[in-house]
């Protein structure tokens, strides 16, 4: 079966999908997009991705190519055409095409880009075994809470990693604090709270992480938004990072640290099974 992207309007043949060369985002990387998950062909937390596309849009003054209605009428087609079950949706908006100039023409029209694609979740072994990640300075910009597609920083850490044999490469600020994964957030676990960074220009507002802090509070497990350091990482009780596709993934190892008793921990655990409960409910809603 071939793929079928939805580029600008169009339903094309995936392999020849294209945008114009002076389209801004290839130029300038100045674009939004979202990666949302496809459980039993529907959208998992779609107002919640509405809402991060619609404010990142805002923060660097595109508006939105469409109505919601409009763009979950796409999707539906997208997901739809690529026979997509279980998989994510991909999605990116660009200021559109212009002559190549810094700053933008007010009458630019939004490109929009879809595709889908099957995947499957997080490998059973990653989850039993836990991951290793290493970490690195973030040498990304100052608005990490834009899901911009401007990943540079981002795909040099993760192919470090990629590198070094492990999952991710968690960055650390100038203070050595940890910020995020290149494409997760980063948690741990200290003394039966977990503790994750607060919400801040430093890191994007992960769709799990929210989905995970909820779980948290109904299972009244204790949380603390606050930075933490990797000695106080390596020195944690479990870690964990969360994302859209890898849900709930236990690290085991934080560079040459082993976290805890070097297996994936407790309450990791829980809020693993908790966070598929709400996806299992999902399915049948
Ligand atoms: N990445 N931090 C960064 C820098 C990310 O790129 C992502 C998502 C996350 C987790 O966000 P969420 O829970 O909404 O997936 C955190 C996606 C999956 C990607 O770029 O492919």
């Amino acid at each position: 079966m071939s793929r079928i992207a939805y580029v600008d309007g169009r339903y094309v043949p995936h392999r020849r999908a294209s945008i114009h060369i002076e389209d801004r985002g290839f130029q300038f990387a100045d674009g939004i997009y979202e990666v949302v998950a496809v459980i039993g062909g529907r959208r998992f937390d779609e107002p919640r991705h509405f809402d991060r596309l619609e404010r990142s849009l805002g923060e660097i003054d595109i508006a939105m190519p469409m109505s919601r209605a409009a763009l979950a009428s796409v999707m539906d087609e997208v997901v739809r055409r690529n026979r997509v079950d279980n998989g994510i949706l991909y999605l990116q908006v660009t200021r559109g095409s212009a002559p190549r100039d810094h700053a933008w023409r007010d009458d630019a029209a939004p490109v929009v880009v879809m595709t889908a694609r099957r995947q499957l979740p997080p490998r059973a072994a990653a989850v039993e075994a836990g991951v290793a990640v290493i970490t690195a300075p973030d040498q990304r910009w100052r608005r990490n809470d834009i899901k911009s597609v401007a990943l540079l920083g981002n795909v040099l850490g993760k192919q470090k990693a990629r590198r070094a044999g492990a999952y991710e490469t968690w960055m650390v600020d100038d203070a050595g604090r940890v910020t995020e994964g290149t494409s997760t957030n980063a948690w741990i676990v200290v003394g039966g709270r977990i503790v994750t960074r607060p919400l801040g220009p430093e890191i994007l507002d992960g769709i799990t992480r929210a989905a995970v802090l909820d779980v948290a509070r109904e299972l009244q497990i204790a949380v603390d938004e606050r930075p933490f350091s990797v000695d106080e990482a390596g020195a944690a009780d479990e870690a964990f990072l969360t994302s859209t596709t890898a849900y709930v993934l236990p690290v085991t190892r934080i560079d040459d640290m082993t976290v805890g008793t070097g297996k994936p921990g407790p309450i990791t655990a829980r809020l693993l099974e908790n966070y598929r409960r709400l996806i299992d409910e999902f399915v049948k809603s």
